[in-house]
């Protein structure tokens, strides 16, 4: 019976790790079954990438050819709450595996937060140093990447240089501009692209895409609003 147990249960695991974005995939299949009459759907051709995207809203959330969009001008809904997400997980771990590999100190730093944990923080960052200078490093409530459950922080054993911009310059904020892409994830607010995706440079911060999608927005060094055309 155990045998049993651990054949069904490995192979559940098996079917569930298949493809990198298979939850995407499962999503949107649900999506597509789905007769909901909150689904709009709304095809645009993007200048920048010149390709046919679909912009697609689901109970509130937005979707960009089948990936979760939120920025500050798109909103999640308060009681979106999906949790960690595996698969972004597993690639993270793999990441910070084949970094350490190499003799840096990447660590995990901080993942899924729900909208009441975004909330929490922003009131706490308000507090501490005002609003304006919050909304530079904060998102407010529903407009967290954190929520999708496929964002990532990572820092440094020595946490130096955690959640500054000076990330960038050790080896390990090297590293990860260099080779984020290679586990599908993007480094979702670069430098440079400050006022398009309205947050300081941020080079600790990994949102999961897939290799397909992160390898096309590293070779053109851009962001998802410019790449999708969205939220600008
Ligand atoms: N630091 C990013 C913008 C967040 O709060 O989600
Ligand atoms: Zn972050």
């Amino acid at each position: 019976m155990k045998k049993l147990l651990l054949i069904v249960g490995v192979s559940i695991l098996t079917l569930s790790a298949c493809s990198e974005d298979s939850n995407q995939n499962k999503q949107e299949l649900k999506e597509k079954q789905s007769s909901s009459h909150e689904t709009t759907k709304q095809k645009k051709q993007s200048p920048q990438s010149k390709q046919i995207h679909e912009v697609k809203k689901k109970n509130g959330i937005t979707y960009i050819d089948g990936h979760v969009f939120v920025n500050k001008k798109v909103d999640l809904p308060s009681d979106y709450a999906p949790g960690e997400n595996r698969i972004a997980r597993n690639h993270l771990n793999k990441l910070i595996e084949d970094a350490r590999k190499e003799n840096l100190d990447l660590v995990f730093r901080s993942g899924y937060r729900s909208y009441s944990d975004q909330e929490q923080l922003y009131k706490d960052y308000v507090a501490r140093d005002g609003e304006a200078a919050a909304n530079q490093y904060s998102a407010k409530p529903g407009q967290s990447e954190h929520q999708t459950g496929l964002t990532f922080d990572v820092g440094s054993d020595s946490a130096t240089d955690d959640f500054r911009t000076s990330f960038g310059k050790t080896d390990e904020g090297k590293w990860i501009k260099a080779h984020a892409h290679e586990y599908g994830f993007i480094v979702r607010y670069p430098e440079g692209k400050e006022k398009i995706t309205g947050y300081q440079y941020e080079p600790w911060h990994l949102r999961y895409v897939g290799k397909d999608l992160a390898n096309k927005i590293y070779k053109e060094n851009t962001t998802l609003e410019e790449y999708f055309d969205y939220g600008k």
